[in-house]
Parts: C-alpha cells; structure tokens; sequence
C-alpha cells in the first residue's frame, strides 16, 4: 500500500507540473504540526512561485483547480503566503485500515522498497581485550535498528562489526602473557583463579599490567614490537594467542548483543585484522593516483577543503615514518573490499560524532581515489553520529571510582530495578513471569530511553526516568501493549471471537474524533518508517509510537470497546487490535525491545 503522504505528493506534483509546465516540480508534503490545518501540508508551491517570479496565493489557487484528491482529501484549503493543507477523508482512512488488517504478511500494509539496495551498515565495533562499557551502548543499538529498518524495507544489509583487533598493543599483551603471566604468578594476579576460569576482566588487568611494563621497561617495550612484527608475518604460536585474544573478547560481546537483542552475530565480525593484507595496497595504489605524497617521512594524502586552525592544508595519514598503518588506512580499504567485492550501493557507519571528521576525510579521499565508484555508479557514503551518555552531574557516565560502566552491569542494575516496577504493578504473578518482565522492561528501559533522544545530543542516564510508568519510555510502551492484549482476552472471556469479528470485516464507522483520530495515526505507520530511515533516526519511531499510545487512550476512554453497541464493536476491536499490532511491530520487530502480554 502507499502511504496517503505519497500519493498526495505524486498528485500535488502532477498538479504543480500543468499549472505550470514544468516537469520537475517538489511538492513537499508534510503532516501538519497542528491539526487545526488539517492532516498535511503541501510546502512546494512558494518556491515554485519565487521561480516564475508569480504570487504565490495565486499559483497555489492554480495548482488546487488541476489537482485530483477527492478520494483521499476534503476540498483542499490554501493558507498563509500558498501552503495548501489537506484533510484526509473518514472513508479514506477507513479503506486504509481495512487494507492493513487485510494483509496477511506481518507487514501491516507497508510497502517495500521497489528498488532495494545492498547496504553495509558498519556498527557496534568495540576494541578487543576490553569489556564493552557504555561507550558502546549507542552505535550498538542505533546500529541495530537501522539493520532491522532497512531490512524491514526490503533492503539487503550486511552487518559488519568493525572491531579493533589489530595493533601494537597485542604485541605488548602476547608478551606478558607469554613471559610474565605465567602459571606460578598466576596466583598473585588472580588470586589462584583456574586457567578455564580465566575472563575478560582478567584480560583487562593483563593488559593494565602489560602497559605498565610497555611504559617502564625498554627491554619489555622492544620485545613487545618484535612481537607485532611476529604476528603480521604470521608466526604460528604468536597469531594462535592472538586468535584466543580476540575470541575470548567476542564470546564475550556477544553475550551483551544477546541481552540487548541486538542481531550482531559472530559471522558478522570483520575488524580492523582482516584488513591486514590490503593496506600496502591503499598506500601504493594512492601514490600511483599521485594522491599521497611524503610529508615528515608519513604518507599522506591532503584532501581538498581540509585545513587545520592555522590554514594548513590537513594530513590524512595513511602510513606514519616507522611504516606503521593507521586507523584511516585501513578504513580506505574496508570502502574498496564492499565497494567492489561486497558491490554495496551504500555504506552506514555508526560511530560517535567525535570521529565525524575522520569520515569526512575518509570520504573525500575515497571520492577522490574514484574507490566509492563501481559500474559508473556513485556508492553512498554515510556517518551517523551521536552525542554522549552522561551521567547526572552532566559529564560522560561513570562509576563512582571514575572508570567507564561496563555495559554488562548496566543492563544488570536496569532489569534489577525493573523488578520492583513490577512488583509494584502485579505483586501475584508468579515469580517465573516476573523475572522475565523484568527483563523486558530494564533492558527494554535503557534501550527505549537512548532511541526517544535526538541522536545527535547527549542524553543523562537516569534509570529512574527510564523506568517511570509514564511519559515516553519502554514501561509506558510495553504497558500500552500489554492493556490491548488484556481487553483483548476478557473479550475473548466474555465469548467473542475477534478474529472471527475481524476476519473480512468491510467497512469501519470512525464517527467518534477520538476514533478517527486513532485511525489516521495508525494509518501513517508507514510515514514514521519511512522517515526514521531516511535520516536515521529511531526517534522519529519511538515519537511515533508514543503518540500512539496517547491517541489510544483517549480513544479508549471515550469510546467503549466491550460494552460497545454491535454496530460499533468491529470497528473498535480493529483500532485495538491495529494498535497492538502497531506497537508490537515497532518495538520488537523495529527496535528490538521486547513486549510482554502481561504486566
Ligand atoms: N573501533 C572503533 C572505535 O572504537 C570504531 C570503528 C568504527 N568503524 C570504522 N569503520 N571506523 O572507535
């Protein structure tokens, strides 16, 4: 199905085009801040009047005597200096809510994209030998539902986890583990912890403890080094350590992914390592383009419009004077490995906005190598940012002893407190039920809590507004849900079938406002898709299902559902039942957070 959006703006285009001969013409439609102006609002006709220097009021006059909405609008309304506002039908609404209970897919009569992309979407990415902290909540999960919502468009994504395995600091780790963590000092770090007991967190220490010794001890330092150099020439023992290294640490993660009910699998690892063998290549193939050029004895490439504070032309530094690879080296490759062997048509990078301007970089010199170019076709290249975690005094979170949380503890404490909003919401659910709503709605918590903020600000953690019953968080979400499915059963208690009820049902009377209120929001699923993947954002989702919830509750409390006269209770089954299905959709399909029948 089209999304009413859609159609207004292909006709309000068609319109604009013979009112004025021109073929390319924007309508611009978009919903209306106030329903007072009806339903949506065409935007495009001021431009196009300032184009054929004409009035504006009177071009839209034009426009609205060719244009053709009858079936979908009232009578098109111009307002202010040309906007024309449009009110969407009851019938119209009506027809669309039969179409989505109509479709037998899951897809609740949401289209998929008619020319589907293969799209990279390059997330999570955390640095191997440390355990995830908080610092890696965000790209995780942003990342995540950009995957499900792309997915859910019918796009191809590859997921790709970029993780940082590579690098001087595992020479410095594979030699205290091989000369100075050694059985007989075992006890004295670990306190005689076995070998098969050995964690990540004992690895964080290690590599406290190798970093200490790096710092202090030349002798320790020179070994370490010879040790990279072992483990790029891949010398067995040396890459064997390494190898456990890095599965340790993503056996690790992936028991946060699962808890988070993030999609990241292991088959979607491919870090900075697998880049390895490809970088002599970035460096020469740059210096044939006659891009890169030595400067201080590193390879650099200067990208156009690049300066530093002084107005100097800025180094993308692709290999330093020791010959060492960097971090942007290796990002040059990863673009030619998907632009060419993957063929993506686009890449998503999901990273905090601090690395905004290595993006900016890696893409224009990746522009100007030609690597984001493949079949004479332009791959997109995109950075999504996001701002920091903060804690309540306003700085980056942190523990009391100034040490980064580890995202492990966090989700520990959010489902510890959800236990007592639970408690306090439904004390006799058996103990079982309640563990796993509790589950539900922590995790669920910190989830919903970062996807309602604008991406790009920071936001305070605050468990306490996360976990309040009401407003726009996870609990309020789950709730509204959860209420649905229980008039849903007393319904079914009470001895009616509603899927029999639902089942071919033909036309809806949406008399009450508060109805037909509910029925254009739930109409417009499509809309809040479709907008929170163009720019990104999972807010405009979490927005969406929240007004949602809102509209429902007046609609429930004007209009009785199970007391209903029976001219009225199939149309009122449906809007119940389209908005649970609504927001089940988008929490658990979209965002992954999961629902709970009951609460
Ligand atoms: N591991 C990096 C970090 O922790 C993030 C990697 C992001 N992806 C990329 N292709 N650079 O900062």
């Amino acid at each position: 199905m089209k999304t009413a959006l859609d159609i207004l703006d292909e006709r309000i285009c068609a319109a604009m085009a013979s009112a004025t001969g021109q073929d390319d013409c924007s309508a611009i439609v978009r919903p209306t801040a106030d329903p007072k102006f009806g339903d949506y609002q065409a935007n495009g006709i001021m431009g196009l009047a300032k184009q054929f220097k004409t009035n504006p009021r009177q071009l839209a006059e034009q426009v609205v005597a060719q244009l053709d909405v009858g079936d979908l609008c009232e009578a098109p309304e111009i307002a202010g200096p040309g906007f024309i506002n449009l009110r969407l039908k009851p019938d119209y609404v009506a027809s669309q809510l039969l179409g989505i209970n109509a479709d037998e897919t899951e897809r609740l009569g949401i289209a998929q994209e008619s020319e589907p992309q293969t799209v990279v979407v390059d997330f999570s990415s955390p640095n191997v030998a440390k355990q995830m902290h908080v610092g890696h909540l965000r790209s995780t999960i942003i990342g995540d539902a950009i995957c499900r919502i792309e997915e859910f468009l019918g796009h191809q994504v590859i997921r790709q986890n970029h993780i940082g395995d590579w690098g001087t600091q595992f020479g410095m780790l594979i030699n205290y583990m091989f000369h100075v963590h050694t059985a007989s000092r075992m006890e004295e770090v670990f306190e005689a912890k076995p070998q098969d007991a050995f964690v990540l967190e004992d690895m964080e220490h290690l590599y406290r403890r190798a970093k200490q010794e790096f710092d202090s001890d030349p002798e320790f330092a020179e070994r370490s080094r010879r040790y990279v150099v072992d483990l790029q020439k891949g010398v067995q023992n040396v890459v064997r350590q390494w190898r456990e290294i890095v599965d340790l640490s993503m056996d690790e993660c992936q028991e946060v992914y699962n808890r988070l009910g993030v999609t990241l699998k292991k088959e979607h690892v491919c870090g900075e390592s697998f880049y390895n063998n490809k970088l002599p290549a970035v460096v020469s193939d740059l210096e044939a383009l006659a891009l890169a050029e030595e400067s201080d004895g590193a390879m650099c490439v200067f990208p156009e419009g690049f300066k530093n504070k002084e107005g100097q032309p800025l180094p993308f530094i692709i290999r330093k004077s020791d010959g060492a690879y960097l971090y942007a080296t290796t990002d040059l490759a990863a673009v030619r490995y998907r632009v060419n062997e993957l063929k993506v048509d686009r890449i998503v990078y999901v990273t905090d906005a601090r690395q905004a301007l290595h993006f900016q970089m890696l893409f224009k010199v990746g522009d100007m190598a030609g690597w984001n170019r493949r079949d004479g076709r332009t791959v997109e290249l995109a950075h999504v940012t996001f701002g920091s975690v903060l804690g309540e005094n306003g700085k980056p979170l942190k523990t009391r002893s100034g040490e980064n949380v580890k995202l492990k503890e966090l989700l520990d404490e959010a489902v510890e407190r959800a236990k007592s909003v639970v408690e306090e919401k439904n004390p006799d659910l058996p103990a079982e039920r309640k563990a796993e709503i509790a589950r539900a709605v922590g995790i669920g918590a910190v989830k919903y809590a970062d996807y309602s903020n604008n991406r790009e600000s920071d936001y305070v953690f605050s468990f306490n507004k996360m976990l309040a019953m009401d407003g726009n968080t996870a609990p309020y979400m789950q709730y509204a849900y959860a209420r649905i499915r229980s008039i849903e059963r007393k319904a079914e208690s009470k001895g009616v079938n509603i899927a029999q009820e639902l089942h071919g049902i033909d036309s809806l009377d949406l008399s009450e406002p508060s109805e037909l209120e509910l029925g254009k929001h739930l109409a417009r699923y499509g809309e809040a898709i479709e907008s929170a993947a163009t720019d990104y954002r999972p807010n405009y989702l979490t927005s969406y299902l929240f007004e949602l919830a809102q509209k429902f509750s007046a609609f429930y409390t004007n209009c009785p559902v199970l007391d209903a006269p029976p001219e009225k209770r199939p149309t009122r089954l449906l809007l119940c039942d389209l908005t649970a299905r609504t927001i089940r959709h988008g929490l658990s399909e979209l965002l992954g957070i999961a629902v709970v029948e009951q609460m």
